[in-house]
């Protein structure tokens, strides 16, 4: 999603914003921009499409600046063109504005800015901010900042610059995050630690304000000085691609110590009681394939909804039960919002997420946290795995502690079939649609698999039950049509290979995914796995999906890290 930078101090700005944009491209965006003041005077450079393509209108700007802010936008309000397209100036030109977040009262501030005679450019929620700025200025920046905050409803993380103090950069936030970074004659901030990086850093609190300069950084709420909380960030290291191809598969071969991180911090603590799991996309995924764990665990029934389904559901009283939120960022909206109404529906809840101090601990009661350092591939797959190794750590007896202690020893063998899941990825790359079948845990893993190949190829892949497949869905088997296999319960065996034969009787073609020689057999290709307990596999099984969908998609020279029209976190409802 939109992602916030600035920086004040002795670099060069334009370099120092375009290194700060870099960092922020994982996010997902469509245009970017930055702005700094100049002589007295605001200048903004925009443009369309990625980060290079506005590096190539920066290189050759000269400037004494040495303060200013930039952004990466995911349009929401209005299509990604340039005036849409961050920062956005007011109307006298006094102030600009990155934004992060949605203005919800947005209409009604466009009325008492057009009201005054202000007409806007862009079709944006973020540009009435800098219309408000001048209409609150008074010859004092920070008041304006308070005043216009005061404002605003919704989410909100902004950056602005006012061209009377051009050494100056104004911060305030409502539930989006912002970090702000402190060093040696320089301050920053950005909307995330791998682009904030500092001697010190600070999370800006909700509802507070600051003003950063060279000299350093003042916070304030309700227009008296505040204290800052000090955070860690990612170290470099998390943020850099450490010599892989690419961030999706460097974060694939993070997965067994990500996995045993997490295992470790679960430490001794248990789910108990009848659960109601809730997230989106691939968390959802995790919760899905964790259901029938969690009714052996907990011995009562589970089950998973999509965060943004439940918002619409029956209220029912969630009274005596466990609402479980899953999320990787933290930042999900639908996800923060569900949780939000699972405790007015009565819910006891609890954050499964990567992200320590993220809307969603926040918003829960109790949090549990995967420790999978900084994610930044738009397709998550270290998030994933973390999330099922921390269910399987949360919802395992005595009996069973080894073998989830052995889950990223299974995770690194799991990485062997690399070499086949490239050679298989082949048949990904030219096909017209894929399927992903599996039974009970194999089926969410199916669903994961699928979702890892439609986000970065643009294959359409569909992931569903096996025993489904023959209830409509067969109708689009069709000679060489890929249907990758999952199986990992030996009693489940005769199934799978009924299901097998069904495929490849009509000309499809059959990719087993297990550890079992005989389905091995009956299939065309295996991406072999170690034997896990069942119920445990889905960390381990999503691997050889994982590798597949990367190499397909890097086969089809598709942007692998930063798919089209994706953001890492979808930060709007
Ligand atoms: C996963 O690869 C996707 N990028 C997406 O489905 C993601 O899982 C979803 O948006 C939820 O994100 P979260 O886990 O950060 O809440």
């Amino acid at each position: 999603m939109c992602g916030i930078i600035g920086y004040t101090g002795a670099d060069d700005i334009v370099r120092a914003l375009a290194g700060g944009l870099e960092k922020l491209e994982y996010r997902g965006y469509d245009s970017a921009g930055i702005a700094f003041a100049e002589h007295g005077r605001l200048r903004v450079i925009k443009s369309v499409g990625r980060i290079a393509l506005l590096e190539e209108k920066l290189a050759d700007v000269r400037t004494d600046a040495r303060c200013g802010i930039g952004h990466t936008r995911w349009a929401t309000h209005g299509r990604p063109t340039e005036i849409n397209c961050h920062p956005h100036l007011s109307f006298g030109k006094k102030f600009a504005v990155v934004h992060n977040g949605i203005i919800e009262n947005c209409r009604k501030l466009q009325t008492l800015c057009e009201n005054r005679g202000i007409t806007p450019v862009s079709d944006t929620d973020s540009e009435l901010i800098a219309h408000l700025l001048e209409l609150n200025y008074e010859g004092d920046a920070l008041s304006a900042v308070r005043r216009t905050a005061a404002m605003l409803e919704g989410s909100f993380a902004v950056a602005a610059l006012c061209s009377d103090a051009p050494d100056e950069i104004y911060a305030f936030r409502r539930s989006s995050p912002l970090i702000i970074g402190v060093g040696k004659g320089m301050c920053c901030l950005a909307s995330d630690g791998c682009a904030a990086r500092a001697e010190r850093t600070y999370l800006l609190g909700d509802g507070q304000y600051a003003r950063l300069s060279s000299r350093g950084a003042e916070f304030f709420s309700h227009g008296k000085p505040a204290a800052p909380k000090r955070i860690q960030t990612a170290d470099a290291g998390s943020c850099e691609r450490g010599g892989y191809a690419h961030f999706m598969l460097k974060e694939i071969h993070e997965q067994p110590e990500a996995a045993a991180r997490t295992i470790e911090a679960v430490g001794n603590r248990r789910l108990r009681g009848e659960v109601l799991y809730l997230g989106c996309g691939s968390s959802y995924n995790a919760a899905l394939a964790a259901i029938p764990l969690t009714e052996r665990g907990t011995g009562a029934e589970a089950h998973a909804v999509t965060a943004g389904e439940f918002l619409f559901s029956e209220r029912v009283n969630g009274r005596g039960k466990t609402a479980v939120l899953l999320s990787q960022s933290g930042e999900t909206a639908d996800t923060v919002a569900a949780a939000e109404e699972a405790k007015r529906r009565g819910y006891a809840t609890v954050s499964i997420t990567n992200v320590p101090r993220s809307s969603l601990t926040r918003a829960c009661r109790r949090n549990i946290l995967t420790h999978a350092g900084p994610e930044i591939s738009v397709a998550t797959t270290k998030g994933f795995t973390s999330q099922a190794a921390a269910l399987a750590a949360l919802l395992t007896g005595a009996e069973e502690e080894d073998a989830v202690r052995r889950l990223p020893f299974a995770i690194e063998r799991a990485l062997g079939c690399d070499g086949d899941a490239k050679a298989v990825s082949e048949l990904f790359a030219s096909c017209r649609t894929a399927f992903f079948v599996g039974r009970r845990e194999d089926c969410g893993a199916a669903y994961e698999g699928a979702l890892k190949l439609r986000e970065i190829t643009y294959v359409p892949a569909m992931g569903l039950s096996a025993g489904e497949l023959k209830h409509g869905t067969i109708s689009l088997v069709e000679e060489g049509t890929p249907v990758v296999l999952i199986h990992t319960d030996p009693a489940l065996k005769d199934k799978t290979l009924l299901t097998a034969a069904t495929v490849r009787a009509r000309g499809g073609t059959v990719i087993a995914v297990t550890a079992d020689d005989e389905v091995a057999a009956a299939c065309d290709f295996t991406l072999r796995i170690p034997f896990v307990p069942p119920l445990l596999s889905p960390a381990v099984s999503v691997v050889p999906l994982q590798l597949l969908a990367y190499h397909a998609a890097v086969r089809m020279g598709r942007d692998v890290d930063k798919p089209r029209n994706l953001a890492k976190s979808v930060t709007v409802e």
